[in-house]
């Protein structure tokens, strides 16, 4: 990721910096840590940039947490910082490539563009850990009409399935590289027509991390059309009889259970356990129910919030566990006399998100983009505002 590593910045221009250069509009310093931060505005989008002591070099670099989507605008702010304040590289990666991003196709989405995303199809399905991609490209091409949608978390196998698509010229898969777990919050009510998962992992010793939980089932059941269907294909018998307490207990549901029928397409793991004679346990789970519409309107505004002196010493230094849901203020850097910038992690204990808020005397926000909209992040974001609360 793009740096420069230049000689010592001087003490008179790291002070006045921001009168220096007008890419730069703020300067933060670390309260509770060693690197420092600078506020940077250019080409429309905002975003900060690390300065961190490396063997008597200082190096300047982009801060992971507010990246913004184009590299090559890091690339631009750090050439134009180095002439603006005279500075003398040492060594940089900043040489222009016409790199493409590895994600980038028509079918990949973030989980941002959810928030206000138009769906071209009247119906879809979504995939759950699709692995290799064979299912979801074999039900995609089976079904053109409706879109497919592949949630994968690991971002080799997204990328690998990506090319697929490409290569196979189909239009109506998105792919999203995220957790599944989370997903489903996206989605309008009574949207679906299936939710595959297949073989997830079972993760015996830690059931807390299964993709299928409590608000995964009613998310599921949320999102599925009236007859719509939930198919869980698992070759572990402790994952089947856990996840059908949880599929028994949903009054509004009719469960369906079969066991080692021969499917359209196998998988690899499926191959795998085929081969070895484990049984795999087929469960469906029908939806019976119209499911109210729900809105994606989750407020992350934080009236009545603002700095007041002292909030630096107020906020707790560890995280506050709450249930479902965790915040902390993990680094305080202050921006002259009277406001500070927060590094904060929250939201959800396996997908937590990170971001930076501006605590101005007269306001507060999100530095950069707000969070996703789930309502674990909801919660953590009302938590933020009560330490935030003037
Ligand atoms: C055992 S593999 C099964 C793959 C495929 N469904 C098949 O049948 O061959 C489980 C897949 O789920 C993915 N996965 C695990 N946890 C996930 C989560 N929380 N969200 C999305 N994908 C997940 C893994 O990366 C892996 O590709």
């Amino acid at each position: 990721m793009p740096h420069i590593k230049v000689k010592p910045i001087s003490h008179s221009v790291w002070e006045s910096i921001d009168q220096l250069t007008e890419l730069v509009v703020f300067r933060a310093d670390p309260l509770n840590g060693t690197d420092y931060l600078l506020g940077i505005e250019y080409q429309g989008e905002e975003f900060l940039l690390q300065r961190k002591r490396e063997k008597e070099l200082d190096m300047l670099k982009y801060d992971k947490v507010t990246r913004p989507l184009k590299v090559s605008l890091i690339k631009e702010v750090l050439a134009l910082l180095a002439l603006d304040l005279k500075l003398e590289i040492v060594s940089s990666n900043i040489a222009q490539s016409r790199e493409k991003p590895p994600l980038a196709s028509q079918a990949f989405k973030k989980i941002k563009d959810f928030e206000s995303i138009a769906y071209p199809f009247e119906t879809m399905a979504v995939e759950v850990g699709f692995g290799s991609g064979r299912h979801l490209l074999y039900q995609a091409k089976k079904h053109p009409e409706r879109l497919h949608i592949g949630i994968e978390i690991h971002t080799p196998s997204a990328q690998q399935v990506l090319r697929q698509i490409e290569l196979q010229g189909l239009k109506n898969i998105w792919v999203v590289n995220y957790d599944a777990r989370l997903f489903l919050e996206m989605l309008p009510s009574n949207s679906c027509e299936k939710i595959f998962v297949h073989f997830p992992v079972p993760w015996d010793k830690k059931p807390h991390r299964r993709v299928i939980s409590p608000s995964f089932t009613e998310e599921s059941l949320r999102v599925l059309a009236r007859g719509g269907r939930l198919e869980l294909r698992t070759d572990s018998e402790k994952y089947f009889w856990y996840s059908m307490e949880l599929f028994f207990a949903l009054p509004q549901a009719e469960v369906c259970i079969e066991k080692n029928i021969d499917p359209t397409v196998t998988s690899k793991y499926e191959a795998r356990w085929k081969r070895q004679e484990k049984d795999i346990y087929e469960v469906q789970v029908t939806s019976r129910e119209h499911s109210e519409e729900k809105s994606l309107e989750i407020d992350f505004s934080f009236s009545d919030c603002g700095y007041r002196a002292g909030l630096e010493d107020r906020l707790p230094p560890k995280a506050i566990i709450e249930e479902g849901y965790f915040v902390h203020f993990e680094k305080i850097y202050r921006i002259g006399e009277s406001r500070l910038l927060l590094k904060c992690a929250f939201g959800s204990f396996d997908r937590p998100e990170h971001k930076y808020i501006s605590v101005d005397k007269e306001m507060c926000r999100y530095y950069a983009s707000t969070p996703v909209k789930t309502s674990v992040n909801q919660q953590a974001h009302q938590k933020i505002v009560e330490y935030l609360h003037v």
